[in-house]
């Protein structure tokens, strides 16, 4: 059996209802962090409220895990209005797109996950109802086939993309504001590892908060997965309170390494040094060689690893970066640090 990262991947459903539902901000103020994304929600949300209109159309985009589909639900909360949540690969014809908008009343928040998942035709109709807040359906087939037009309420529609740069340029034209979530810093993972422990009630000191937070990838979910892994360790094998101590000993028995790394982080790095000689690599060749999905690969470890300088994208395919093999513990071969591989 191959062995999941611990970092990434999407939760599992008990996960998310069990643990991450509970730890979910639920308006803006709780949020940590990424302070001007905030302000101009914010103002965003003020002015609409103002208005008394419905929030302008907003699209997130960024890796997984640092806050897309809590911001949706924020911004809902924020103008007191009900969430409707769906994703794209689950819209897979225009009437199942219709028949959520159909019911959708007026100042309703409508969530679309995966949003560069939405097929075509899916999201062509989306063009009208966005921007008129018309819905154009097509009854019948064939040469009787005829085109109705129905007025929709004023409603926000709220994207969520890993993957900006595959929603098509008519479809993010059509958002009102694009927001991009970076990767958190570490005192700001930090307030969230305090945060979550206070909300699970985790005994922690300042400085096992602050292990959890450094390995953390820049990221939330896996902030929040990590404090709980070491509770885990501490409560079998410690007396439950995470100190420095602790947490570095959990985490290294769950294979995270200093710099956050998983087993899966450092099989890509360990791949491209040793299999391809440094690279460059393709994408595709690369995930065959950790056996693990390209889309995977693509969305959840390498924007991390390209963020902290272990790895880099050039025209030809991936290299590793002297970083990467100092941090594999190799030295770094003349041809690394001369760039030729750039
Ligand atoms: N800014 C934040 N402050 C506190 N917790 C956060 C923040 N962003 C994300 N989280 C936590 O991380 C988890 C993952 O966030 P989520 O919105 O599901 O990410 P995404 O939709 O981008 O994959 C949530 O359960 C939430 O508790
Ligand atoms: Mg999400």
């Amino acid at each position: 059996m191959r062995e999941e990262g611990l970092l990434t991947g999407e939760p599992t459903p008990e996960e998310e209802d069990a643990f991450e539902a509970g730890l979910r901000p639920q308006a803006l103020g709780e949020f940590v962090g990424q302070g001007e994304l905030k302000e101009r929600l914010s103002i965003l949300v003020e002015a609409a409220r103002g208005r008394g209109e419905p929030v302008d159309h907003v699209l997130f985009s960024g890796p997984p895990g640092l806050g897309k589909t809590t911001l949706a639900a924020i911004l809902a909360h924020e103008m007191g209005a009900q969430l409707r949540a769906t994703s794209g690969p689950a819209l897979e014809r225009a009437g199942d797109l219709a028949a959520i908008l159909s019911n959708v009343e007026a100042g309703d928040v409508m969530f679309i996950d995966e949003i560069h998942r939405l097929p075509r035709a899916v999201e062509e109709i989306l063009y009208t109802a966005m921007e008129d807040f018309q819905l154009d359906i097509v009854v019948g087939k064939g040469a009787g086939a005829s085109s109705i037009r129905l007025d929709l309420p004023p409603f926000s529609l709220v994207g969520a993309t890993t993957r900006v740069g595959r929603v098509s340029p008519p479809l993010r034209d059509r958002f009102g504001y694009v927001a991009r979530i970076d990767f958190y810093r570490p005192e700001e993972l930090d307030e969230i590892v305090r945060r979550s422990a206070g909300l699970i009630t985790v005994e922690i000191e300042a400085d096992g908060a602050a292990i959890i937070a450094e390995r953390s990838r820049g990221t939330p979910r896996i902030a929040n997965r990590l404090l709980r892994r070491v509770r885990d360790y501490a409560d079998v094998r410690k007396d439950g309170v995470v100190d420095r101590r602790t947490a570095e000993q959990a985490l290294q028995v769950f294979e995270v390494d200093e710099a956050g790394l998983d087993r899966v982080d450092r099989a890509i790095l360990e791949a491209v040094v040793h299999k391809f000689a440094g690279g460059p690599v393709g994408l595709s060749t690369l995930a065959i060689a950790v056996s693990e999905e390209q889309q995977t690969v693509e969305d959840a470890y390498e924007p991390f690893l390209i963020q902290t300088g272990f790895l880099q994208r050039t025209p030809r395919g991936r290299v590793a970066t002297a970083l990467a093999y100092r941090h594999l513990g190799l030295e770094v071969p003349e041809i690394i640090m001369q760039g030729r591989l750039l």
